[in-house]
């Protein structure tokens, strides 16, 4: 209670329900933080000691979890009194609560917290993702970002310093044969070698921690996002191709930390060491500035057409990587029907025209490279030159001073041409933005999770006059349906192949939201339920069903808080599974493999209706769940059917009518419309394409009852 008062509060309702509760059971911490995190508030649960509650504030709200089972939401602590001012749900007390003290609070409570506020991750989470996101993301770290900074500067101080030394010992000490500068001069090296080790250090471990910080919160930010994709999504994209998108936020990260860290760097090092340069000699200095400029010019130059060279085969990379998995998902289809020849040649065309773009990005890719080298050579021994003739005629510069300038001139070509080489790697970054962007700024199911109606369901169910089209597609999987399924009921679904069946199932469980008309369950629109609330509702057994690595029993509980073996043994004898899963060695620790090798098609199935059934949901829907099971498997499960059924709504999608029988109702669907709606034997007299439906599947069994009439044994029906 007091947590449901501290979640109003801050403005979400709790639903009790959800928490699934046996009376008389006190809900651990950790599963009334999941709960209140189902809301769409942040929630965590968390042990303090009395000091660690003092100092909290302005933390939203706190509850302290008491050791009787109850609980009191902390109004605020007082640390000059030593007080913490608590209010009691049960009690209607003062704004403030009472004040209670270390000693009080000490026999009541053993240290649980749960701390809620509202989510300002799901602030961020709700932007679109891009640059706009990315700059975000690296602006929080500005601390570490300034360190860095103050660090290179100091870093690119120091690095003059050698030149500067070179040059003092090459002048003085060695024409003057002045040792005691030349102690002086290995002292201050030193010192400046200690410094710089130890900055560079820092520097890179910095660095790293950006890096690992940017990595987790693009990780999560994408995980999320991808999560909440509608599954018509996944659908129209092919997997590899999703997969090879989202890959392409990594170059974000290594950009960030990569480039963009060492041209700050360089930029850093250039704008120290250039007056350094024009303080030892003007025209040497604006001699390396130019060579340096035309370097960077000539990269500039290339990044156009190497980027239009790169974006060809960025695009082919992705069409051989979308073949790759397309061929991993369908091996077994591959295997079977000798497909390898065909996938094998699709796979070398793709790679073939990979490489050949490969090979011109090369080709491209070499010629700045190839300009830039002789530049770069003629900076350092023009330095040379130059510098010679200039101390021969004018006098000017020292030896010691020309060293030391080709010294410092080497850091002047690097940076500059890193910056040009930037614009290429932006434009990198750029796209694989644009890309992760392509998947990442769908449109998701729901905006704000805790938005929309979380009601009780008893299980009604009515379609009114329903129309609903794929996008993408021309024709309407449904149209104009009607019916109604009163709570409690057995709907059966037959009709052939395409002809909507699947379609009015994922209406009901929220997959496609796009339809015309209304879908109410207990008089409830759909549209006003709470997406992740209908869905949990609902359990859902479909012809092929993916099990996860893992043991029976994890595979059943899937991950739902508050559930115990018990209720997976209760869900597996109610879908006829239990006696497999105790033949097994390991029983309900067996571990499930990867495409479940070690089970045959009805154990998975049955294992599968018992996942569905594992929380007891008012709703179930079996979508051809039997249908490629063999007849004994078959027969067992619908055995069980009416067991299952039995306080709940059913919508059963079958094409063997006989599993259909005992339906209260059956809809019998045609290219989208209701053709019937009524039990077996009405429809057998009154809808012609059931009759004749129901004739086929049973005429063996007419022939033999007619052949046959006069003996009583009368097999099967
Ligand atoms: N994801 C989808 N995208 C586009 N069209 C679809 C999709 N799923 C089904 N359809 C089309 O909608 C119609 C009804 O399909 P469905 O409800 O799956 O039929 P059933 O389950 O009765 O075999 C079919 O014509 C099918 O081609
Ligand atoms: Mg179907």
């Amino acid at each position: 209670m007091a947590v449901s008062m501290a979640a109003r509060d801050l403005g979400a309702e709790l639903d009790r329900e959800d928490l699934r509760l046996k009376p008389g059971q006190v809900p651990s911490p950790a599963a009334l933080a999941e709960w209140v995190g189902l809301s769409g508030l942040w929630c965590r649960a968390v042990r303090l000691s009395w000091r660690e509650l003092l100092k909290l504030k302005g933390m939203g709200a706190v509850v302290l979890l008491m050791r009787d089972g109850s609980a009191s939401v902390m109004a605020r602590p007082d640390a000059v009194r030593n007080v913490v001012w608590l209010k009691d749900p049960a009690v209607a007390v003062e704004q403030d609560g009472v004040p209670v003290d270390e000693l009080r609070l000490s026999q009541l409570w053993a240290g649980e917290v749960l701390m809620l506020r509202p989510d300002q991750q799901s602030r961020t989470d709700n932007e679109a993702w891009g640059i706009g996101w990315v700059a975000r993301v690296v602006a929080t770290e500005r601390g570490v970002i300034r360190d860095i900074t103050i660090g290179s500067i100091v870093m690119a101080f120091l690095s003059v310093v050698p030149p500067l030394l070179t040059m003092l010992v090459i002048d003085k000490v060695v024409a003057y044969k002045a040792l005691s500068t030349l102690l002086m001069a290995s002292m201050v090296l030193l010192l400046a070698v200690v410094y710089e080790t130890m900055l560079g250090y820092v520097r890179r471990q910095l660095t790293a921690i950006i890096a690992l910080r940017l990595d987790l919160k693009i990780n999560l930010f994408v995980f999320r996002r991808l999560l909440g994709l509608p599954i018509d999504y996944f659908e129209r994209t092919p997997t590899g191709h999703i997969g090879y998108l989202i890959q392409q936020t990594q170059k974000v990260r290594s950009f960030v930390t990569g480039k963009m860290m060492t041209t700050i760097f360089d930029m850093i090092n250039l704008i120290v060491v250039l007056p350094v340069l024009f303080w030892m000699s003007v025209p040497l200095a604006w001699m390396v500035l130019a060579l340096g400029g035309v370097m960077a010019l000539i990269i500039a130059v290339f990044i156009g057409p190497i980027r239009r060279v790169y974006a060809h085969y960025l695009s082919t990379e992705v069409r051989k990587n979308t073949i790759l998995v397309e061929t991993l998902h369908g091996i077994r289809t591959i295997k079977s029907l000798a497909l390898e020849p065909a996938q094998r040649d699709a796979w070398d065309r793709r790679a073939a025209e990979s490489a050949y773009w490969r090979r011109k990005l090369d080709d491209i890719s070499n010629w700045p490279e190839t300009l830039v080298t002789p530049m770069d050579t003629l900076m350092t021994r023009g330095v040379l030159m130059i510098g010679a003739y200039m101390s021969v005629t004018g006098g000017s510069a020292s030896v010691g001073s020309i060293v030391a300038f080709m010294m410092v001139a080497n850091r002047v070509s690097g940076p500059l041409m890193s910056m040009a080489r930037l614009m290429q790697d932006l434009e990198e970054v750029r796209s694989g933005i644009a890309m992760a962007g392509m998947v990442l700024n769908n449109r998701p199911e729901t905006v704000n999770p805790s938005v929309g109606l979380r009601p009780r369901f008893e299980g009604a169910l009515s379609f009114r006059d329903v129309k609903f089209t794929y996008p993408g597609s021309k024709n309407r999987a449904l149209d104009g349906v009607s019916f109604d399924v009163p709570a409690g009921t057995i709907l059966g679904l037959v009709g052939r192949s395409g002809s909507g069946k699947s379609t009015i199932t994922r209406l009901l469980q929220g997959i496609n939201r796009e339809y015309e008309g209304q879908i109410k369950i207990d008089g409830v629109d759909m549209r006003e339920i709470n997406l992740s609330h209908l869905r949990r509702s609902f359990g859902v057994v479909l012809q092929e069903n993916f099990l996860f690595r893992g043991t029976v029993r994890e595979n059943l509980l899937a991950g739902r808080q508050g559930l115990t073996l018990t209720d997976a043994v209760r869900a597996a004898r109610l879908a006829g599974a239990e006696e497999f899963i105790e033949r097994m060695p390991m029983g309900y620790e067996t571990i499930v493999e990867e495409g479940s090798p070690n089970l045959s098609g009805g154990q998975r199935q049955r294992l599968a209706i018992a996942r569905a059934l594992i929380h007891d949901p008012r709703l179930l829907i079996l979508d051809e769940a039997t249908s490629a099971l063999d007849p004994e498997s078959e027969a067992l499960v619908n055995a069980n059917i009416s067991r299952i059924a039995a306080n709940r709504t059913m919508v059963i999608v079958s094409h063997r009518l006989s599993s259909l029988v005992d339906s209260d109702q059956i809809l019998v669907m045609d290219r989208g419309k209701v053709m019937d709606i009524g039990p077996h034997t009405q429809l057998l007299e009154t809808c012609t394409v059931y009759r004749q439906l129901w004739q086929q599947q049973n005429r063996h069994m007419e022939s033999f009852r007619s052949s046959k009439k006069s003996t009583a044994l009368v097999p099967g029906a």
